[in-house]
């Protein structure tokens, strides 16, 4: 695993939308697996500045989004493909039926989520995949006990992963809904390249568990570790429970190798 430590969320961003831009120019129909919550938006704000300079183009990228509530009125502003559309999607020039999200309005949600693996898999799969991780290691909304191997399935979260997420819902859990659909543990190991991205002090355990903990489904972000190519981005406060950072950075500090092994 790559562990890169920047200086701040910014310039995590700026690498990873670098190395994003670098892969859309090089495909000719590239695949994104794009993550919601706050974490991605330094990537997002910087793949922006990146389009506004005519740098990059995203007219024939696809990008298919990790999870989606269930419950939601549909067109909800947190609903994460009206998050998706906001933050990225339409401050771009891809289109919006090239983003795909899970169905978390179908009637037949199991179908639904079948027919998303179905749909990862007819687009050639995931080049990259964008992570954030939940403060227990929740990857996607794969809550702890999520099989290493799950596809996208049905999921309930948890009452710390509802309190995280009441901000986007006016402050108050019981706005957020109880279940989503996600990609599974397995689904997102099958994309080609993981880069994960933590910011702050509040993500510094789930980092720690990330890189150098056990792997185990009760901390499903550790699942990376079996992955031959995941690079994990991290500013000093989500680093500073890593113990081998100082190797880290004599390692990879700035240079990361995107093309993978
Ligand atoms: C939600 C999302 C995850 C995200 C996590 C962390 O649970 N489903 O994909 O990684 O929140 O959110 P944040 O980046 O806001 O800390």
């Amino acid at each position: 695993m790559e562990v890169v430590i920047t200086e701040s969320p910014e310039a995590g961003g700026s690498l990873v939308a670098r190395a994003i831009a670098d892969l859309v120019n090089s495909r000719a129909t590239p695949v994104l697996g794009l993550a919601t919550g706050s974490t991605p938006l330094p990537v997002y704000d910087d793949l922006v500045a990146r389009f506004d300079r005519h740098e990059v183009s995203f007219a024939n990228t696809r990008g298919f989004a990790l999870d989606e509530y269930v419950g939601l009125p549909e067109h909800h502003p947190e609903s994460y493909r009206e998050v998706l559309l906001r933050e990225f999607v339409n401050r771009v020039d891809m289109p919006d039926d090239m983003l795909f999200t899970p169905d978390g309005w179908a009637e037949d949600v199991r179908q639904a989520c079948h027919d998303y693996d179905v749909s990862i898999a007819d687009a050639g799969g995931i080049d990259l995949q964008l992570l954030g991780v939940g403060t227990d290691g929740h990857i996607g909304f794969n809550e702890p006990t999520s099989s290493l191997a799950s596809p996208t399935r049905v999921k309930t979260l948890t009452e710390q992963t509802r309190v995280d997420n009441a901000r986007f819902f006016d402050g108050d859990v019981a706005n957020v809904p109880h279940h989503v659909l996600t990609q599974g543990v397995g689904t997102i190991l099958r994309a080609r390249h993981l880069v994960l991205l933590a910011w702050g002090e509040g993500k510094a355990d789930a980092v720690a568990a990330t890189v150098e903990g056990p792997v185990t489904a009760m901390v499903p972000s550790t699942a990376l570790q079996l992955h031959p190519h995941a690079t994990v981005v991290v500013d000093e406060a989500a680093a500073s429970r890593l113990r081998l950072r100082e190797y880290y950075r004599e390692v990879f500090d700035g240079k990361p190798d995107w093309q993978g092994i």
